[in-house]
């Protein structure tokens, strides 16, 4: 089932999210429901607040960017498989000289904007069978990892652009929480009039 997307400016995505255990009600068909949200939108990952439920779940799919010929061979076949559920998320280790890369986010259409983020990270989670895993991430894999992991704590792409570009933004993203955007896929805007 194809869930609406929380837009920017609903409170959900700015809470820190509580981690989950597995008798977490339906959490089976949660995560079904959230990958096809996600394909439904064409989106790499998707973070249970965007669906509006606070807890520390998300899913990703990066294997779109496996076609990106500008990537080594390494990297694409990396982000081939790069495929996940990752419950109760931590970041152990991030490491490196920040790198730039044009991010967006589902829950704020139409806005894509450069974001300076540490290319290596160690990271410890536990998949949808509620085993524990640890894996080093870098480059792109990294980057989509650590946007979703901002999800669940609260933090959006655009908390970390320059003072210049949010002024700059400010108007849109007010507008997006107006649900005033044409987005292609289903959407909940947490400021749109009545009837719209
Ligand atoms: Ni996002």
């Amino acid at each position: 089932m194809i869930l609406p997307i929380v837009a920017y400016g609903d409170p959900v995505l700015r809470k820190v999210a509580a981690e989950i255990d597995k008798d977490y009600p339906d959490l089976e068909k949660l995560i079904a429901n959230m990958k096809e949200t996600m394909y439904n939108a064409s989106g790499v990952g998707l973070a249970a607040p965007q669906i509006g439920k606070a807890i520390r779940l998300f899913v990703i799919d990066a294997s779109p960017f496996a076609e990106d010929e500008e990537l080594s061979e390494e990297d694409r076949a990396v982000l081939k498989t790069f495929n996940r559920v990752f419950i109760n998320a931590k970041i152990l280790e991030e490491k490196g000289d920040e790198w730039v890369f044009n991010e967006g986010c589902l829950s704020i259409p139409d806005v894509r904007e450069d974001v300076f983020r540490k290319p290596k990270i160690k990271i410890e989670y536990v998949d949808e069978n509620f085993t524990k895993q640890t894996e080093e991430l870098d480059g792109l894999a990294a980057r989509v990892f650590q946007h979703e992991y901002d999800h669940i704590e609260g933090i959006l792409f655009t908390d970390k652009l320059s003072s210049l570009k949010k002024r700059i933004i400010k108007k849109k993203l007010a507008n997006i929480s107006k649900g005033k955007i044409n987005a292609d896929y289903r959407m909940r805007f947490p400021l749109a009039k009545k009837g719209k």
